[in-house]
């Protein structure tokens, strides 16, 4: 027989060598990242003439390798775990999660299909069925899925959504969403080859909400033409202001119309721990399906997002398929295949992670987190409010801030206040001290702040507003 002689293979030495290294490196990265700049730059060329090679036919010492990747690759990514890193959604993260993805990886789980490891969908269901509690979802009838993130888990329930409202035949099928609503939603539609004539995107009002009046009549019509209004999309904390749409009176819109009621909670829902974010999200369990984002505000590591559903059956009616390779897998319909469920077939154990920092921490401690973030924006939001120099644009909503440098010793006109936040926002972000970007409302350029890391401190905040008005006095 002929040996093999390909060596994808360490010595048990070698192994426990490399890992202590690649953990040590995580371990400091946590423990001195507050003190290192959050934001990486580098152009093309610069990261080409870094890294731009042939794929090369011999190998290397393996710690050389390592060495040279903690050295140039973890040096120029951003770090959206640090705490002056305020933009997008930031990923706070948490070191459990980080071993449990390890271990996950390490064992290479295969989380597809029951009878290939019971236990990992085991954990999926138990945690889907946390999550359905949490958010008022129905336990027994419920489910859900993990997915890679917000953008699939919407892509997830609006396929449900249409196969469950439509059928085969969604040629006169309209779906409504606000001008609020996160662009992986249209990329969704699109994906799913509606056409734009059968999009409708309603405006909000002044609060960034979604105007019913407006919704309402645009249904009306809809009708009245023979089309068929099928799917809602709400959004449950914007990514621009952290609005929650009227979730009760859109449920009640969706109900009487026959309407699937999908909620994008990817950025707001985890708010529902807090004392406040759950008055806030009053209507949530009121959707068809839910879009929840583990690896933002439930501290969970990328990549992990979450779709909850009302009724679990309409998942499987929606993505079974039976070839006959999987037949000897199938299980019974109590052991849930996952890869019935969604979109992958091979699946990483996502809910390791998710199982793991909830049985380390409980869920006390993300309460208190999410609290704390939520109460910071606040704090915030008071300071800017003291100040001559700024003027908050939107008030402080489920840990988001939105700003502008405005001074009230000076008359700005709108074109010239545009441009000094845009420079402000330029300069800090080229400082590298801080990752703070703008965003427009109301056709406004603002800094938006989005506070859900815990490790954020007021501080932090208050070194980040000198920073900036620093450079607003230099441009003024
Ligand atoms: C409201 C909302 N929905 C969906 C997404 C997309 O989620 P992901 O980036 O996890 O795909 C985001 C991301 O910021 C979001 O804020």
């Amino acid at each position: 027989m002929k040996k093999n002689l390909a060596s994808l293979e360490l010595s048990k030495e070698a192994m426990k060598a490399y890992g202590d290294h690649v953990v040590d490196a995580i371990i400091e990265h946590y423990h001195t990242q507050n003190s290192k700049l959050p934001v990486a730059k580098g152009s093309r060329e610069e990261m080409d003439s870094l890294f731009l090679e042939e794929a090369p036919e011999k190998g290397s010492d393996p710690l050389d390798v390592l060495h040279f990747v903690l050295e140039k690759v973890m040096t120029n990514s951003t770090d959206m775990s640090h705490p002056k890193s305020y933009s997008f959604v930031p990923g706070p993260s948490n070191y459990i999660s980080v071993m449990a993805d390890a271990l996950a990886t390490g064992f290479n789980i295969f989380s597809g299909g029951w009878v290939a490891s019971p236990a990992a969908a085991e954990l999926e269901i138990i945690t889907i069925q946390w999550l359905l509690k949490i958010f008022g979802f129905p336990q027994k009838k419920g489910g859900g899925i993990f997915t890679s993130g917000g953008s699939m888990a919407n892509l997830t329930a609006l396929t449900t959504a249409r196969r469950i409202k439509c059928g085969q035949d969604f040629s006169k099928a309209v779906i409504y969403l606000s001008d609020q609503a996160h662009s992986s939603n249209i990329k969704a539609i699109r994906v799913l080859g509606f056409k734009k004539e059968q999009i409708r995107i309603i405006p909000t009002d002044l609060e960034f909400k979604f105007a019913i009046n407006k919704l309402k009549n645009c249904i009306a019509k809809d009708k009245l033409e023979g089309l068929l209004p099928f799917c809602l999309i709400a959004t449950s904390g914007t990514t621009n202001t952290g609005t929650i749409d009227p979730l009760s009176e859109l449920g009640a819109i969706c109900k009487k119309e026959d309407i699937w009621f999908h909620i994008d909670g990817a950025y707001g829902a985890a708010a529902i721990l807090a004392s406040k974010g759950k008055q806030l999200l009053k209507g949530i369990e009121k959707a068809d399906s839910l879009t929840v984002d583990p690896h933002k505000w439930f501290f969970q590591p990328y990549e992990m997002g979450c779709l909850l559903i009302r009724n679990h059956k309409h998942l499987s009616h929606t993505f079974t398929e039976k070839p006959e390779y999987l037949r000897d897998i199938e299980g019974n319909t109590s052991e849930i295949n996952f890869y019935d469920h969604g979109i992958q077939l091979t699946r990483r154990f996502r809910a390791l992670k998710f199982y793991m920092s909830l049985k380390t921490y409980g869920l006390k401690e993300f309460r208190k987190a999410i609290t704390y973030n939520i109460d910071l924006a606040e704090e915030v939001e008071t300071i800017l409010r003291g100040s001559k120099h700024w003027q908050v644009v939107f008030p402080a909503t489920l840990a988001i801030i939105n700003f502008r440098y405005n001074p009230i010793e000076k008359k700005h006109s709108k074109k010239e206040l545009d441009a000094i936040n845009q420079y402000i926002s330029e300069k800090v972000v080229s400082s590298r001290k801080a990752l703070l970007v703008t965003t427009v409302l109301h056709g406004k350029t603002v800094l938006r702040m989005c506070l859900i890391n815990p490790r954020t401190t007021l501080d932090d905040v208050k070194e980040t507003l000198a920073l900036c008005e620093a450079f607003a006095k230099d441009r003024d």
